[in-house]
Parts: structure tokens; C-alpha cells; sequence
């Protein structure tokens, strides 16, 4: 069949073969299908949709469509997460050291592995890749080769999608990107799971984030991508559970991608531990050490030892590990945190009045925080490691007329103007106290 006719084929409504799929997959990567040709097609997905029958057989032909991870020994579990995104999520940077430490005082070194290929910030939501980047030094850009050997020494590794890495995913995403498709449901779980699948897991963890700060403002169509995704992933063979957790308020007390590395660090050593952010990295971390136990442990079993892990610290060692076996310094990251304060023009935002903090717009923060030059637009976009915010109150906290609520670094002063207008957004106070939600607010099991 030709690329028009598989367009009107979608167009109409009607359901692809496998075989039309194929075709279409193939002949995009070799270039005979052509850009505009595939953009038409998205966007006849994104209005048609895609049956269950379809999504599965895109998903397979994109996770074989490049290298996938071979897996030399059959015994040990692979293991990873994924979050649909959000403003100061930066659970997975604290979840590789903290379930490395976990699984390896309970099963022994590398009886479980996590192999991570993360993603970069886009729009208003930032990425892992970027927060570790904010470590001097740091390698993201690891060969195949690299990673593998990584993963047998460490039992992990975080890093960026090679060329060769799920081709058909990186082709298409470009395309979505600048076509306006990138929110189609069946589209981004193809795309998301397409990551996974490659990475060879045996088990995955989801965190589908609901609130206005979420990748999908509608939070029906959060819940949704989630139910998909599971079924999705455990028709493909894994064992996958998922959690729906709040982004409407940011989570922890930084955004911005030194910033949130330096949340990280106090997390894991037990400085500072937000609220919000130790709920969820439980959740997760419990729900990693629960699959990778191969159900043995329960859920709730799973999470007191990751609480006892983090009573311990030992996990520091192996945070600092993750950075030095891959070119980071982390002795200048720790300095930074003085440069970056120094260098930095800084903005405090504080009460009005008295009350009682009752909302922080996670949109908001995460729009001001791109303005300010610490996010991208476009994928080739450079970003500023330095700017972002730290909250010294959060949703529910008491505040006294004056106080700070919030410190904002960023680099020319007229971006001050633009500061206020989006923290005046952003923030609500009230006169009546305010009952603190739980973050994690379902599961998929
Ligand atoms: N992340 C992905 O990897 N793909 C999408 O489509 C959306 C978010």
C-alpha cells in the first residue's frame, strides 16, 4: 500500500495491519517515507487514535527499530522508572543510588541492575540528563559499550538515547515535536514505553503525574496514559505497576537543574528532606525494591527498608559513585553551590500578609524558570544551570507578613519585571489553615 493510502486509511478511522505498520515504520527509517508524508499520518493518529492491536505492534516494530541491551547473565532483575514529568522532579537521580543500596544489602551486588536512558528537559518540565549535567564534568553521552560495562561494575548507569538507541522513537519524536502531536495518548505511550522495552527490563515503575504542572493538563488523560502503559508494558512481558502522584504544586524545595542536584545531595545525606519529595521517593523506591525481590517482599515490607536506608546514608557512597564512574566532579559541584550564589542576581519573594501558604502553581514556576534561560524550547536550545528557585515555604506552611516565601536566581536584572508578574500568579495565601494532601494519590497495580 502507499504512504497515501496508509494516510487515508488512518484518516478515515479504519485499523492498520501489521504488516501496514511495518511498511510505514521501515520505509520512514530509510528515508523513502517522507517527513511530511509521517506528519500527516501523526496527526491522523492524534485525532483517530490507535486500537489496542496497533499500539502494540508500533510499539514493537519502535523498540526493535535500533540496538536494544543484551543481557549476558539470565539471573539477575533489571529494573527502572519512569515519570511522565513535572516541575522539581527529580526523583530518579535520588532513586538509582537509594534502591542500588537497598537491593544490594538484601540480594548482594548485582543481583539487580538499573539501566536508566533519561530524557532532557522540554518547555516548561526539566530532565534528568540536564540535572546531572549541572555536575562539571559529568558524561551523559556514554556509548553502548560504556553503558554495558557500567551496568556490570555498578550495577547501573543514567544516560541520553544513543543514535542507534530506538531510532524510529527519536525520528518520530522530532516530528511530533513540531507538529503539534506530541499529547497524542497512544503516541506517547508508544514513545515512552519504546525506551523502556529497548532497555531489556524486567520490571518498571511508573510516575504519572496529575496537576496543572503535568505534561497532560487534563488529569482523566493522565490516568489514562497510566492504565495504558501498564497494559502496554505487561503485554510486552514486564512486570509494571504505576503511581499517580501531585504536580500541581513543585515538587521538593528546588526547581532548576543545580539546584534540584543539590536537593539530591541533602536528600540523600539526610539535611533536608521535603515532605512531598520523601513521600514519593518512597512510593517509587519501594514499589523498585518490590519488583526487583520478585514479589517476595510486600510493598509495605519493600518501603521500611528503603526507610532504613535512608536512616543510614550509606546510599551517599554510592550517589557520589554514580558521578565519578562517569567523568563527574563532584568536589566542584559542591563549590558551585557558593559560585552560584554569589554570581547570581537573586529575587525573594515575600508575604504580603499573614496566613497560610495555599497554593504554589507548578505551570507558573516551570514557565518562569524556561524565561529565565534554565529551560529549552527547542531541543538544541542551551540551558543555565544555575538559574531556578528555592522555596523556603511550601503548600500548607504558616507565613508571617514579610517573610520570604521564595528566592529566585536568574542573570539580567530586566527579568525582574517578568519574576514578579509570574510569582504574583503563582502564588495564593490564605487566612484559614490549610490541610496538607497526600502526593501520592493512586496506584495501577
Ligand atoms: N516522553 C517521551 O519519551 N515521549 C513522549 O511522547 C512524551 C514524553
Amino acid at each position: 500500500m502507499q504512504a497515501k493510502e496508509l494516510i487515508r486509511k488512518k484518516r478515515e478511522g479504519l485499523e492498520h495491519n501489521p504488516k501496514e505498520l511495518a511498511t510505514l515504520v521501515d520505509t520512514f527509517l530509510k528515508g523513502e517515507l517522507k517527513d511530511y508524508q509521517m506528519a500527516a499520518w501523526l496527526m491522523a493518529v492524534f485525532f483517530k487514535g490507535l486500537s489496542a492491536a496497533e499500539m502494540h505492534t508500533l510499539l514493537q516494530l519502535m523498540w526493535k527499530s535500533g540496538s536494544t541491551l543484551p543481557r549476558r547473565h539470565r539471573n539477575d532483575y533489571w529494573i527502572d522508572k519512569h515519570s511522565t514529568g513535572g516541575q522539581g522532579d527529580k526523583t530518579s537521580i535520588i532513586l538509582v543510588p537509594l534502591v542500588t543500596a537497598v537491593l544490594r544489602r538484601l540480594f548482594g551486588p548485582h543481583c539487580a541492575r538499573i539501566p536508566m536512558v533519561s530524557g532532557r528537559g522540554l518547555g516548561r518540565t526539566g530532565g534528568t540528563l540536564d540535572k546531572l549535567e549541572s555536575v562539571p564534568g559529568f558524561r551523559t553521552d556514554l556509548t553502548l559499550d560504556e553503558a554495558m560495562a557500567l551496568l556490570e561494575n555498578n550495577d547501573f548507569f543514567m544516560m541520553a538515547q544513543t543514535a542507534d538507541f530506538v531510532p524510529a522513537d527519536r525520528l518520530l519524536y522530532s516530528l511530533r515535536d513540531a507538529t503539534a502531536t506530541v499529547d497524542s495518548i497512544p503516541l506517547m505511550a508508544c514513545s515512552i514505553l519504546s525506551k523502556k522495552l529497548a532497555e531489556n527490563v524486567d520490571g518498571l515503575v511508573l510516575d504519572a503525574k496529575l496537576g496543572c504542572g503535568a505534561h497532560l493538563a487534563n488529569p482523566e488523560d493522565g490516568r489514562k496514559v497510566a492504565r495504558l502503559l501498564v497494559d502496554l508494558a505487561r503485554g510486552a512481558g514486564v512486570d509494571t505497576v504505576a503511581i499517580f502522584s501531585r504536580m500541581d504544586e513543585p515538587l521538593g524545595y528546588k526547581v532548576g537543574n543545580h539546584l534540584e542536584l543539590e536537593e539530591c545531595a541533602d536528600f540523600l545525606s539526610g539535611t533536608r528532606r521535603e515532605r512531598g519529595l520523601r513521600e514519593v521517593v518512597l512510593n517509587l523506591a519501594g514499589l523498585m525494591v518490590m519488583l526487583a525481590s520478585r514479589r517476595k517482599l510486600s510493598l509495605q515490607e519493600a518501603i521500611v527498608e528503603c526507610e532504613k536506608e535512608l536512616e543510614e546514608c550509606v546510599c551517599m557512597d554510592v550517589f557520589r559513585q554514580m558521578f565519578e564512574s562517569q567523568g563527574g566532579n563532584w568536589h566542584l559541584f559542591e563549590q558551585n553551590r557558593g559560585i552560584l550564589r554569589s554570581e547570581m542576581k537573586f529575587y525573594v519573594a515575600k508575604s504580603p500578609y499573614p496566613g497560610y501558604l495555599q497554593s504554589i502553581n507548578a505551570s507558573e514556576v516551570g514557565q518562569l524558570i524556561n524565561e529565565l534561560g534554565g529551560g529549552r524550547n527547542a531541543k538544541e536550545d542551551s540551558i543555565d544551570p544555575f538559574v531556578g528557585i528555592e522555596f523556603e515555604r511550601k503548600v500548607g506552611d504558616r507565613i508571617e507578613k514579610g517573610q520570604s516565601i521564595a528566592t529566585v536566581y536568574y542573570r539580567k536584572l530586566e527579568q525582574e519585571k517578568l519574576i514578579e508578574h509570574r510569582l504574583t500568579n503563582a502564588f495564593t495565601i490564605s487566612s484559614s489553615a490549610i490541610a496538607q494532601s497526600p502526593w501520592v494519590l493512586g496506584m495501577v497495580e
